[in-house]
């Protein structure tokens, strides 16, 4: 009898021990990375109230949803549960977040380019109606992360919002022009040579929407501008800026805006700014 107690407490022992170090070991092994250090446990609080996206104009429920059902893999602000720091547990979520900052980074949503945002929101609301994002791996445990038809609404009527067109070159989407975004390019790009209310090496820009080309008495054209005949509209503005030898070649203007969404948004400032 007391034979077979010892033995069952040896078994006991044994176990424990086992458990003890496996555990040990994991946290161990948590500590290497072997598919990516997603810098979770650094120092600092990890529950501070998250920000992302707070100055891009994202619809309040659209902003609410990324940052509580995805921000914990695409952004730096993961809140990494205590489970996580036992391998291979953390190993698979250092992966997923590793792999999801690369390929989006919300915490970084200001400063993609318009067409990377334009190609991200698209994505954003396929994945999610499909309901292909967040993962399964993540949605059993983080019940809260559940999409719901709310959810695929607004982010619909995010994606979609005011695209005008897909230029030419792939991953090149174009939104309609923004007045307040093409103020910003005139005053880096323009004011170089040109103001709204005097001539400079360029002409006065102020009405120049609906106005004939070459065509203010004091400034001194180029000949072939001069000659050209063109009302400055969407369309031949939009030529102009993209290469104006191309539209009249011969003309005196050195200078061309390569971006289409750039374009587009300079085009919308000057027809807003021309009655005023
Ligand atoms: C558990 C981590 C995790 C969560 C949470 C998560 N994602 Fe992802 N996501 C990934 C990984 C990993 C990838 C990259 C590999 C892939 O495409 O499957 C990815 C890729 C993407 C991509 C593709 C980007 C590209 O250009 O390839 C989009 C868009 C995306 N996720 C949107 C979302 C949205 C929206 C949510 C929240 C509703 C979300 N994800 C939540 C892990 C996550
Ligand atoms: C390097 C100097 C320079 C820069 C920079 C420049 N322009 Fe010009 N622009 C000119 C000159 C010079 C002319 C007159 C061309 C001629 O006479 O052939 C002109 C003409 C124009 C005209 C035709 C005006 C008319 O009265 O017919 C428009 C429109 C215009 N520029 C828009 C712009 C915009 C918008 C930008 C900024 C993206 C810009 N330009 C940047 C020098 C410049």
């Amino acid at each position: 009898m007391t034979g077979l107690k010892i033995t069952g407490l040896g078994r006991a022992i044994v176990i424990c021990a086992g458990a003890l170090v496996g555990a040990l070991s994991s946290l161990l092994l948590g500590r290497a990375h072997p598919f990516g250090n997603a810098g979770l446990y650094g120092p600092g609080p990890r529950y501070e109230p998250r920000v992302i996206m707070e100055h891009a104009g994202v619809p309040p429920a659209v902003r609410e949803m990324l940052t509580t059902k995805c921000a914990d893999c695409h952004s730096a602000q993961t809140r990494a549960p205590l489970y996580g720091r036992f391998a291979p547990i953390s190993w698979l979520m250092e992966r997923d977040i590793v792999e999801a900052r690369n390929a989006m980074d919300l915490s970084l949503w200001e400063q993609y380019s318009a067409e990377e945002q334009e190609v991200f929101k698209a994505e954003i609301a396929t994945l999610v109606k499909r309901r292909a994002m967040p993962p399964l791996q993540y949605r059993v445990i983080h019940r809260n992360a559940t999409i719901t038809d709310t959810d695929v609404a607004a982010l619909n009527e995010w994606s979609r919002g005011r695209l005008v067109r897909v230029s030419d070159s792939p991953g090149q989407i174009v939104t309609e022009g923004d007045g307040m975004r093409g103020r910003d390019v005139f005053e880096r790009r323009c004011t170089g040579c040109h103001a709204m209310e005097q001539n400079r090496e360029g002409p006065r820009l102020r009405g120049v929407f609906g106005r004939a080309s070459g065509s203010l008495a004091g400034f001194d054209y180029s000949p072939a501008l001069a000659k050209a005949h063109i009302v400055w509209n969407e369309r031949t503005l939009e030529q102009w800026l993209a290469d104006p030898d191309a539209l009249v070649p011969g003309n005196n203007m050195e200078f061309h805006v390569a971006k289409p969404q750039e374009r587009q948004d300079l085009i919308r400032f000057l027809r807003d700014s021309a009655g005023k």
